[in-house]
């Protein structure tokens, strides 16, 4: 089975809440981040974090460039071969003979650029048919660039499996608790999650993965309960 992380942009949470979802998911597990920008051959990226979150866990990183910058101009500049979609969806399908599940973290948001040719993570999603996990931060701004990437999944004939927050805050205000409700509504998928703030530096990030994420995805969160906890 695969299943595609993406976001609503960078620094929001992909890398934790696939840890999250890898730490939960019962049988054997991939991770692959097709290309990694802004760190040093050499240097942990997010796949050493993932290693770091969930223990025995096969990871696979297909390019990396230093300058952090969109894998497609990073690769440019770098004088470097970019990683083409259809090169991580092979690499995709050879985990998939070895594990449950395969899990891909997108770079920044569905429509980074990964060649000059304009591939996508969606290009990657629509040649495994694989369902697509959106993370989102909470607060405001979030509902516009939720709607735009479910709108961008749709156009593409993607299933937007859920939406997951990366990063819920210990005091959310009044639009991150309103965005509880408006969030699964402009993306027309379920809140399958929300990864509470600290999570990622906790020794109990296993245990938090599970209260965090939904049941399809291996945890224990309820929506609905969590929805009317927070909006009064
Ligand atoms: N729930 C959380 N609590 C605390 N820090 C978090 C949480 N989620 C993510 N972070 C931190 O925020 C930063 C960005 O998260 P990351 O998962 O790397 O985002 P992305 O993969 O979307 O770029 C990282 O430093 C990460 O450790
Ligand atoms: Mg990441």
């Amino acid at each position: 089975m695969f299943l595609i992380v993406t976001g609503t942009g960078t620094e929001i949470g992909k890398t934790a809440v696939t840890a999250a979802v890898a730490a939960l998911a019962p049988g054997s597990t991939a991770v692959v981040k097709p290309a990694q920008t802004g760190v040093e051959p050499g240097e942990d990226g997010d796949l050493a974090q993932v290693r770091a979150l969930t223990g025995p866990v096969t990871t696979v990183e297909l390019g990396r460039y230093p300058e952090p910058l969109a894998p497609a101009t990073a690769a440019r500049r770098a004088g470097a071969e970019p990683v083409r979609p259809s090169a991580v969806a092979d690499a995709a399908r050879e985990l998939a003979g070895t594990h449950d599940l395969v899990l891909i973290e997108g770079a920044g948001g569905l429509l980074v650029r990964f060649d000059d040719e304009g591939g996508t993570i969606a290009d990657i999603a629509s040649e495994l048919e694989a369902p697509v996990l959106v993370v989102t931060h909470a607060g405001l701004g979030a509902l516009n660039v939720a709607a735009l990437t479910a709108e961008a999944l749709r156009t593409r004939g993607l299933r937007c499996s859920g939406v997951v927050i990366g990063d819920w805050p210990r005091e959310p205000d009044l639009a991150t608790r309103c965005n509880l409700a408006d969030l699964p509504e402009v993306s027309a998928a379920p809140l399958a999650g929300a990864l509470p703030h600290g999570a990622t530096a906790s020794a109990a990030f296993r245990d938090i993965a599970r209260t965090a994420l939904a049941p399809e995805l291996g945890g224990t969160f309820d929506a609905e309960a969590f929805r009317r906890a927070h909006i009064s």
